[in-house]
């Protein structure tokens, strides 16, 4: 099934303490959202991305759309101060309100097709389908004194990922009633929740991670080298 991806890439990377957006890092000579952006360049399932970023790097940003050649991008907006005003800020450039629209963090460079496929198979179905693991640590509520206050069941536990998908229509009115009410998620799927839609788990793949700390530059080297082994076997 054909979709539009949003990408939010307008955050500051604080976490990643590389002095600059993560967005822009090298991952073996590949910047990190060229990365992201070509794994959707390469789906044909893909119809357009629209790329947010922070306005003071449109210029580079739009840069590398020529040096790499992504021509699927068809438009590339300034974001917000929060990811969910920067996903708003992408969703005002859709102009298909019939269409599927799937949301992937710039962050996200291990997404497979394979994953995608099966995400997006789900929406005809449901009001959202989002990829997950399911958690392998034992997860506990902590109080403000640190102290237990809950141990959860493990079975029902999930680590949400990203792309997330939605009928647009729904996606849009979910933001804004998010935005009318001061509702802020942590996900796209958790504001299509709050009014009410069902979202399907899809299982992904432990590899699809968000790089966020120096720490995962070293898993996205072993990935990046896992899979060229893995192309030359
Ligand atoms: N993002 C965005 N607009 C924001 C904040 C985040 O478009 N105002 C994007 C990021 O660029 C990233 C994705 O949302 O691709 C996931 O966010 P996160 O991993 O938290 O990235 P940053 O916000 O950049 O990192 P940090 O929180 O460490 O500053
Ligand atoms: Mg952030």
């Amino acid at each position: 099934m054909a979709y539009t991806v949003i990408i939010p890439a307008a955050g500051q990377g604080k976490r990643m303490n590389a002095g600059a957006n993560k967005q822009f890092l090298n991952l073996q000579a590949v910047p990190l959202i060229v990365r992201t952006l070509q794994i959707f360049e390469n789906d044909e399932a893909c119809e357009a991305m629209i790329v947010v970023a922070n306005k003071d790097e449109m210029i580079e940003m739009k840069r590398l759309f020529t040096d790499y050649g992504l021509r699927k991008v068809t438009a590339l907006v300034p974001g917000g101060q929060e990811r969910q005003e920067s996903v708003y800020a992408g969703l005002l450039e859709l102009n298909q309100p019939e269409g599927v629209v799937l949301v992937h963090d710039g962050a996200r460079p291990f997404v497979r097709p394979e994953e995608i496929r099966r995400l997006v198979a789900e929406v005809g179905e449901t009001q959202g389908a989002v990829l997950a693991t399911k958690v392998k640590d034992t997860i506990k509520k902590g109080s403000r004194e640190q102290m237990v206050t809950e141990t959860l069941a493990r079975e029902e536990l999930w680590s949400v990922q990203t792309p997330q998908a939605f009928p647009h229509k729904l996606l849009k009115k979910a933001h804004d009633v998010a935005k009318k009410k001061a509702f802020a998620g942590t996900d796209d799927a958790s504001l299509v929740e709050h009014i009410g839609g069902k979202i399907r788990i899809v299982p992904g793949n432990e590899e699809n991670i968000k790089l966020t700390t120096p720490y995962d530059i070293g898993i996205a080297e072993v990935i990046l080298k896992k899979r060229e082994e893995d192309q030359h076997e």
